[in-house]
């Protein structure tokens, strides 16, 4: 069994905690860190958590076998870096971080310790998502020419003013942090690194300073292109169209997929609902324990923050912006 400790046990870290306490025989979470204790302790006494003042504390303490970080975006890096160098395995939710110099240095420490670092792209491990990666490795679509992506959600009114989401540069480019990452993760997984990006984002209708109107143009260093959405005052959306040259693959939702020939009859698939939260911390807990590598890899998640600070820059500087040259494929 794989012993964890929870930094961050809000609304996240609560579904995280509660994916596998009493259900896996693989992981489970002993301690919970918390700068809070009168808000967490009922919940941490139910969930049998012992509590800790801060990260260095889990950090000394020999019984924890590993960290999961459910914090506020900002402090990803530096917390990440903290576990590297206590040598630390560290598992962090998205975004990984928010710049990609962050991302690097990250990267680098993660890196030079040996610790599993392993990132919260949880919609990696959907059935419908592991099968479109597959069509387009095993060449069932041809060559990919574009995608097309839509994250998209309710937050009006749900925000309050002093929320850390919407506190400066925490969301930049208003849902891509959130939730338009989630596509990107998965148009990066799918298209390779993203050589330039166009992106347009603006506040319409949000009372807080967050916008709620985001798209982007992405292109490939393959030339496959992609265009992504995410809106924060509608109704819930979460959608992938991929095309290639002998066919294109639809994902209506997390578990249908529809895939259709240029020459024949469409096939719609349905896959199991999976929970994602407890599989992407069952693959951490094998990863610590050396069974398997967590199964998304650490050049990608620098492709997915290469290209999600181009969108930030391309809304702020306006007009196409190159990714970070030292993306390679
Ligand atoms: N994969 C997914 O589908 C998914 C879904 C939702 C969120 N997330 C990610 O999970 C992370 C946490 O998001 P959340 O919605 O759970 O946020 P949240 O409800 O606000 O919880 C964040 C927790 O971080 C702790 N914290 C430490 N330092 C803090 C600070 N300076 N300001 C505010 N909180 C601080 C707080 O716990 P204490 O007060 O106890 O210290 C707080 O409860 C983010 O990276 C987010 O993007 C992922």
């Amino acid at each position: 069994m794989i012993d964890l400790a929870i930094v961050g046990l809000g609304r996240w870290g609560l579904t995280l905690v509660e994916s596998v306490q009493d259900k896996s025989d693989r992981v489970r979470f002993t301690h919970v860190v918390s700068r809070s204790p009168e808000r967490v302790g009922a919940v941490a006494n139910r969930l049998g958590l012992a509590l800790l003042p801060d990260l260095a504390a889990a950090l000394d303490d020999p019984r924890i076998d590993g960290i999961v970080l459910a914090t506020p975006h900002s402090l990803h890096a530096q917390q990440i870096v903290a576990c590297a160098e206590a040598g630390k395995p560290v598992f962090v939710e998205k975004p990984f971080t928010l710049t990609f110099a962050d991302a690097e240095r990250a990267v680098a420490a993660a890196s030079a310790a040996g610790i599993v670092c392993a990132v919260g792209h949880n919609r990696r491990f959907l059935p419908a998502i592991i099968e479109l990666a597959a069509a387009v490795r095993d060449g069932r679509l041809g060559r990919i020419l574009f995608a097309e992506a839509n994250y998209s959600g309710n937050v009006a009114g749900k925000y309050a003013a002093d929320l850390w989401r919407v506190a400066p540069g925490e969301s930049p480019a208003g849902g891509m942090a959130g939730a338009g990452i989630h596509m990107l993760d998965t148009i990066v997984q799918l298209l390779g690194p993203i050589k330039h990006v166009t992106a347009y984002s603006s506040r319409q209708v949000l009372d807080v300073p967050m916008d709620d109107t985001t798209t982007a143009i992405l292109v490939s260093q393959s030339g496959a292109a992609a265009s992504l959405v995410t809106l924060m005052a509608t109704a819930a959306d979460f959608r992938l169209k991929l095309f290639g040259t002998a066919g294109s693959a639809e994902l209506r939702d997390p578990e249908t997929l529809v895939f259709t020939p240029v020459h024949g009859e469409a096939e719609t698939r349905t896959f199991a609902t999976v929970d994602t939260a407890r599989a992407e911390l069952e693959a951490y807990a094998d990863a610590i324990a050396g069974h398997a590598a967590y199964p998304v890899p650490l050049n990608e998640v620098l492709w997915g923050i290469a290209a999600f600070e181009s969108v930030s820059r391309s809304v702020v500087e306006g007009g196409t912006v190159a990714a970070p040259v030292e993306v390679a494929a």
